[in-house]
């Protein structure tokens, strides 16, 4: 069973790396489904010029960043209640560190490739 307390450790990049079929990672990779999430950490939520959020998710207004990341991607509907995101979120927590790392990772350099994630979390960020 999880730890009652399990909270954001450093994860493998390399396993990390996932690219989202509804959010672009790279500077300047415009908006898809989702917004383009290049530089997000640090970023308060629903900034991204020229996309439609919802209401809920502008006015959550936490900072994103690796423990702010690591609850939202649990369950972001309960994160963010009324969130248009269609994604039902990663239970283990260690996907969600590997995820966390590759996104942080992405925001300084893009060597990281998809392929480099193990198959079952990269279908469940497809
Ligand atoms: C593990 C995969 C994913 C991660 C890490 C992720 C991350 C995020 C983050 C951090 C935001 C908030 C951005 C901000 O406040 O600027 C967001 C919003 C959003 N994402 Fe995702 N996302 C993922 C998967 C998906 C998927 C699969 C979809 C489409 C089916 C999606 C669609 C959206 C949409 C539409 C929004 C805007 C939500 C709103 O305005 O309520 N995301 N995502």
């Amino acid at each position: 069973m999880a730890p009652k307390n399990e909270s954001f450790k450093d994860g493998d990049a390399k396993k990390g790396a996932g690219l989202f079929k509804c959010h672009t990672l790279e500077e300047g990779g415009g908006n898809k489904v989702g917004p383009n999430l290049h530089g997000l950490f640090g970023r308060k939520t629903g900034q991204v010029e020229g996309f439609s959020y919802t209401d809920a998710n502008v006015h959550k207004g936490i900072t994103w960043k690796e423990d702010t990341l690591f609850e939202y991607l649990e369950n972001p509907k309960k994160y963010i209640p009324g969130t248009k995101m269609a994604f039902g979120g990663l239970k283990k927590g260690k996907d969600r560190n590997d995820l966390i790392t590759y996104d942080f990772a992405m925001n300084g350099d893009c060597q990281l490739h998809a392929n480099a994630l193990p198959s079952h979390l990269r279908e469940a960020t497809k």
